[in-house]
């Protein structure tokens, strides 16, 4: 990855500075997680999914104006064949200074050396339960040792971070924060707590019940830990607390009981080429249609996504009666 000084040209209407994207490169996965899918999921057919070699036209225009971050997610990002052929391509976009990737783990034994190698710079893994049984009930399929294998390869493979995610809900793992919070301390590594989102409905639970304010979570943390005060906020939903005399972060993200829209600083692209304005509504374009219009090329598609910032919603409302809740299911953006 090179550095290059491209001025940023996606600005919104609420003065905000997009310069992250999040690149959703399928809507497959090895998990059925109970707050993200349902059981039985279908999922899209090929041609309606972006190619490869789209993936990457997108990210080379949102760098040639002037994104300076890309997060890959999915579904499950390792799981699109080829996967690794597109990510080494994106490490060599010039002006893209941080490429990441959110996964669930369960490759990563296989693909953590060669994911450093391609120049990703951090991986968030989503971990929810340290339980075999309980990590099977709440992933409906994963396998906890596989994942717990992925993190350890990932550590030796020396990204500049690691984070695990950890969504939180009452009834299946509210009783793990600490168990989580000391094994993320025990490795030197950071560990974020998310409050469930109400994105489509993927399970039987009751969100509003289910879900655990991140205030709670963080209580519950200070029964063992002291968390330094200052808060260092990336921009963005995390908050995050360095743990007094460790090398570990602790991050918050409360999209439920905290909103952290007035910062936001990122667009999602789905996986059928959805330029997505903000992951609680709706607001979009289709890039998809650009892509694959004969008499369009990069111009077209840098000038649509500079337009689309007029789209850009000031914030989200969920569980808002008020307002209309997302369809969409995580899986299609990936957070
Ligand atoms: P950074 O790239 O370091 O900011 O990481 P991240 O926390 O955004 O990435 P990750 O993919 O690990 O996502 C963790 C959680 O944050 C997921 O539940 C995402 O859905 C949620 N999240 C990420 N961006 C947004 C956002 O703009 N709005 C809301 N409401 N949630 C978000
Ligand atoms: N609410 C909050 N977080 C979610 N994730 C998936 N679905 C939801 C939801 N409904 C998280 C996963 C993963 C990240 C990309 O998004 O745990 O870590
Ligand atoms: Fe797969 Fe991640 Fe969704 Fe779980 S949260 S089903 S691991 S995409």
């Amino acid at each position: 990855m090179t550095t290059n000084s491209q001025e940023n040209k996606l600005i919104d209407k609420f003065g905000r500075r997009v310069d992250y994207v999040r690149l959703s490169v399928t809507d497959r996965c090895d998990f059925r997680c109970v707050y993200c899918m349902t059981e039985g999921m279908t999922f899209l057919p090929r041609d309606q999914v972006l190619s490869l070699e789209e993936l990457f036209q997108v990210a080379q225009a949102f760098t040639e104006l002037g994104v300076k971050k890309i997060r890959l997610t999915g579904g499950e990002p390792m799981v699109r064949t080829d996967v690794m052929s597109l990510i080494e391509q994106m490490g060599t976009l010039p002006g893209l200074e941080e490429l990441l990737l959110t996964t669930n783990g369960a490759q990563l034994e296989k693909y953590a050396t060669r994911l450093k190698a391609a120049g990703v710079n951090r991986i968030n893994v989503s971990v929810d339960s340290l339980d075999a049984e309980r990590f099977k009930r709440i992933s409906r399929v994963g396998k906890l040792e596989s994942v717990l294998e992925g993190i350890e390869a990932a550590r030796e493979a020396g990204f500049d971070r690691i984070r695990l995610n950890a969504v939180i809900m009452r009834g299946y793992n509210d009783d793990e924060v600490l168990n989580l919070t000391n094994y993320a301390v025990e490795r030197e590594i950071d560990i974020a707590f998310i409050e469930e989102m109400p994105l489509g409905i993927t399970s039987h639970h009751d969100r509003e019940e289910t879900t655990c304010s991140n205030d709670w979570v963080r209580d519950v943390i200070e029964q063992k830990y002291e968390l330094d005060s200052t808060i260092s906020r990336t921009a963005g939903p995390s908050k995050y607390f360095q743990i007094a005399g460790k090398a570990s972060r602790i991050g918050f993200i409360s999209p439920v009981s905290h909103n952290f829209c007035e910062d936001c600083n990122r667009v999602r692209v789905t996986v059928e080429g959805r330029l997505l304005l903000c992951l609680g509504n709706e607001h979009s374009i289709d890039l998809r249609a650009i892509l694959r219009d004969s008499f369009a090329g990069q111009t077209e598609l840098k000038q649509a996504i500079i337009d689309s910032m007029e789209l850009k919603p000031e914030r989200h409302y969920f569980y808002d009666k008020e307002h209309p809740q997302p369809v969409r299911m995580m899986n299609m953006t990936g957070g």
